[in-house]
């Protein structure tokens, strides 16, 4: 199978780490020799109740008995979908109360792009340095790294970058920005939080000047950060809200949310103003549906800010700098990449499933399934601990 896999599937890495899974339920992935691996990645935060809840797989079995695609995205009515946009629009603000479902975080963003160009009238695209938004050549061209764009030119065009946190940068906000897009919390830069009240400045700078906000919240969004929408943390609500990731409960999904009169200027001139076909899926709602529900009528949220104490309590060591983020939101900062390479190797040795984030190397991800118990997180600090002991003589 490792042959095969190298061979047939495309790579995006020389080096994958190649565990060929068997199997996976709860906090715990199984691999074809029968060896559990403790999951502190959770599917890059994507798992957010765990691999299999009963819920979801209920809802995903109840739903394939009744009907799987039948019709492209927005003609038929297919009740997880609508429920799903309901109960979305229950769990936020008024001018939150209209969402559009796709297949993935990217799409998302695509979609908000296109809605605040259609809504404003105006093209211009601010983004912040060391964004990650997707890969799609929309969500590429508003990503904040040269060197991971430069091979893919022409992006889109009027699309200028600002530093995150930095206050003086708003001025560049003017009358002719479409849109201001910014993740809640910087994800593959090192899980970066707005400081000093940064986001409600973006937001009445834009206020100012007619520029919408879009906040990306692909990975914050839907408990993980202790709140259902890391907005909330901030004081600063989105013109449009991006979804993604842990919405599905381990399905793919991406969604963009904004009040129903901007959402309308995609029905018209042109219509179709988005199209997907199998956005709003709706196997892949049912899951969503359950997850949502379970993560709002659980304590999942509350419990997320107490395993964060947990983990930052537990996570002292010399070669752990700093602990960032926040729930289950969290990243642990080493001093060099080497080391926290050695360290993600050695841990899936041992049973315990690490990762790296996307561009800052020396960060260890710590996104765990929000199911996650007090005991599984001692279990797993206490390997991490173990391994840093292990190495700490070579750096
Ligand atoms: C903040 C953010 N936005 C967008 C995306 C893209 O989501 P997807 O990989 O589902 O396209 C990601 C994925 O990592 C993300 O972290």
């Amino acid at each position: 199978m490792t042959s095969d896999f190298l061979l047939y599937q495309a790579q995006t890495t020389p080096h994958p780490l190649a565990m060929e899974v068997s199997h996976a339920e709860g906090c715990y992935i199984y691999d074809t020799n029968n060896k559990a691996y403790l999951d502190f990645v959770a599917g890059v935060s994507a798992c957010s109740l765990g691999h299999r809840h009963p819920k979801v797989v209920k809802a995903i079995k109840n739903q394939l008995d009744k009907y799987m695609h039948v019709m492209v995205y927005g003609e038929y009515i297919q009740q997880p979908a609508v429920e799903l946009a309901k109960l979305l629009a229950e769990h936020l603000p008024k001018s939150l109360e209209c969402t559009y479902l796709v297949n993935s975080g990217t799409e998302a963003i695509e979609g908000a792009l296109k809605l605040a160009r259609r809504a404003t009238g105006r093209s211009q695209i601010i983004a912040a340095n060391h964004a990650y938004h997707g890969n799609t050549m929309g969500s590429m061209s508003v990503m904040g790294y040269e060197e991971r764009k430069q091979a893919f030119r022409p992006l889109i065009p009027d699309v200028h970058f600002i530093t995150y946190n930095n206050t003086e940068d708003l001025k560049q906000i003017t009358y002719k920005t479409a849109a201001v897009i910014l993740e809640t919390i910087q994800g593959g830069a090192g899980f970066i939080e707005p400081k000093s009240n940064y986001l409600t400045k973006v937001r009445t700078r834009c206020d100012e000047v007619g520029a919408l906000l879009i906040l990306d919240e692909v990975q914050p969004g839907i408990g993980r950060t202790g709140k259902l929408f890391g907005f909330e943390h901030y004081n600063c609500i989105p013109d449009i809200l991006v979804t993604g990731k842990g919405l599905g409960g381990g399905m793919p999904i991406g969604a963009f949310t904004a009040s129903r009169s901007m959402m309308q200027t995609l029905q018209e001139f042109p219509k179709l103003g988005h199209i997907t076909t199998f956005g709003g899926h709706p196997v892949i709602a049912a899951a969503a549906l359950a997850t949502v529900k379970e993560i709002t009528e659980s304590n999942l949220m509350a419990e997320a800010l107490e395993k964060e104490v947990l983990f930052r309590s537990l996570l002292v060591h010399p070669l752990i700098t700093e602990i960032r983020g926040r729930g289950l939101m969290l990243t642990a900062i080493t001093p060099s990449a080497e080391l926290a390479t050695e360290l993600i190797l050695k841990a899936q040795g041992k049973g315990l499933i690490l990762f790296w984030l996307l561009f800052e190397t020396k960060a260890i991800r710590l996104t765990p399934p929000l199911t996650i118990t007090k005991e599984e997180i001692t279990k797993g600090c206490k390997i991490i601990l173990e391994i840093l002991d292990e190495i700490s003589s070579k750096y």
